[in-house]
């Protein structure tokens, strides 16, 4: 593994939350020359992405819970997770939330509306996190699906 790079497969299990701290530490240290902002939304996005997989993703006996890779390449940064799913709908509809994402021009009225959301409706839980990546965090996100399995990428340009 190099030195600008984190691959590894995490297994589904309650150890793999500090696993997730670990994670964290992780892209932090591989972003420290980096500005403190493009540091946080690395780690954040990194973090989002991550338990997505692992509390979405479905264990398969003997098989990785979830796998994490992340690239730092001249000024862009690629964070991706792979995992599988119940039902190829399901993969299905994660790829139509992150197309829906990605097609509103305007990120920040789509993060202010979910949190609107959970003000006016106390029912309305979660559906945040990816909002967050692709406002806060300014990434672009993608996803492929297929045969129960899910590869969400965010990547951004790293001045
Ligand atoms: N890696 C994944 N695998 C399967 N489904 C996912 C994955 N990531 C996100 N999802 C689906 O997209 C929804 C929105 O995710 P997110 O914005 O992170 O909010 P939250 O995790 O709070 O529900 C989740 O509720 C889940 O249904
Ligand atoms: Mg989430």
């Amino acid at each position: 593994m190099s030195g600008r790079c984190i691959e590894l497969d995490l297994l589904a299990s309650p150890g793999c939350w500090a696993e997730v701290r670990e994670v964290r530490q992780r892209v932090k240290r591989l972003m420290a020359s980096y500005d403190e902002d493009v540091q946080d939304a690395a780690v954040m996005t990194a973090s989002e992405l991550l338990e997505n997989a692992l509390k979405y993703g479905v264990a398969i006996e003997g098989a990785s819970a979830a796998r994490f890779e992340m690239h730092l390449d001249e000024g862009a940064l690629t964070i991706a997770t792979t995992n599988i799913v119940d039902s190829d709908a399901e993969g299905a509809a994660l790829r139509a939330r992150i197309e829906h994402i990605m097609r509103e021009p305007d990120k920040e009225a789509l993060y202010l509306q979910r949190l609107q959301d959970f003000m006016d409706t106390s029912t309305v839980a979660g559906g945040l996190g990816l909002y967050r990546v692709a406002f806060e965090g300014a990434f672009d996100l993608q996803c492929a699906t297929g045969n129960k399995m899910v590869v969400v990428t965010a990547r951004r340009a790293v001045p």
